[in-house]
């Protein structure tokens, strides 16, 4: 069985102090969850935030993850500076580094394996714009990021990534894809899975969706069979908006 997974991804969100209080109010409230609980806080809060969460059931993500083990590449972070620092899982490829940061599915691939190469999960983003949904690309364009983000990716290497499905249009609008529909797509990206890596592999991967999930549409969501978790963003940075999600009832 696979075990769902709800995961906070804080952006450029929260202090060092504000990410002691936030933990320290999210922790006793997630304590009984059933499903994975992941933060995914800003690089400069990890070492508080590892603190923070020993000895509860949260694991910890960073954001983003540079594609070389290291060199001169100014104000960026390796694999193995967020190992070091027990992280586990790392976001790569969210729309917002592929919209202002010029994230490309080749980059984000490179990144991928950087991660996995240096013993972090990832959590691989993809999805359409409104103008993409709009004008009929939405599978074309899962279907190229999915192909692409996993190119050369061993199968073996299947069971340490973590796909979410964020329709661009739903991230931070209050607009959340109906459930159907983050059902339908993450069908086409389980199908575009199957094909790589064959069926059992296919099933097996977490596929979760994001775009303003909260606490009020996560059980219908979660109800849906294709969707596995959650990646949310703003309904992360209160504890009990984020308590809420990971409560849903499935
Ligand atoms: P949102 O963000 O929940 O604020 O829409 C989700 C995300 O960007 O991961």
């Amino acid at each position: 069985m696979k075990r769902d997974i709800i995961a906070g991804n804080w952006k450029m969100n929260n202090t060092q102090a504000g990410t002691k209080a936030l933990i320290k109010d999210l922790a006793p409230l997630v304590a009984d969850a059933t499903c994975e609980v992941v933060i995914c806080v800003p690089f400069t809060d990890i070492e508080v935030a590892r603190k923070a969460i020993r000895g509860t059931n949260i694991k910890l993500g960073a954001q983003n993850v540079h594609w070389a083990p290291k060199g001169a590449f100014t104000g960026e972070i390796s694999a193995e500076m967020l190992k070091e620092l027990k992280v586990e899982y790392v976001i790569i490829g969210h729309s917002e580094r592929r919209q202002y940061f010029g994230e490309t599915d080749a980059s984000v691939n490179a990144r991928t394996k950087a991660a996995l190469l240096g013993g972090l999960k990832v959590i691989l983003c993809v999805g359409e714009t409104l103008e993409e949904r709009e004008s009929g690309k939405t599978a074309e364009v899962v279907i190229r990021q999915i192909n692409g983000g996993l190119e050369g990716i061993e199968k073996a290497d299947l069971k340490k990534i973590v796909v979410a499905y964020e329709p661009v249009w739903a991230i931070g609008t209050g607009k959340t894809a109906t459930a159907q529909e983050a059902n339908d797509t993450i069908a086409i990206i389980r199908k575009a899975v199957r094909k790589l890596y064959g069926k059992t592999a296919a099933n097996a991967l977490r596929i979760q969706y994001g775009g303003s999930m909260n606490a009020k549409n996560a059980s219908e969501l979660m109800a849906m069979p294709e969707i596995d978790g959650g990646l949310i963003g703003g309904a992360s940075l209160k504890a009990p908006d984020f308590a809420a999600v990971v409560h849903y009832n499935k």
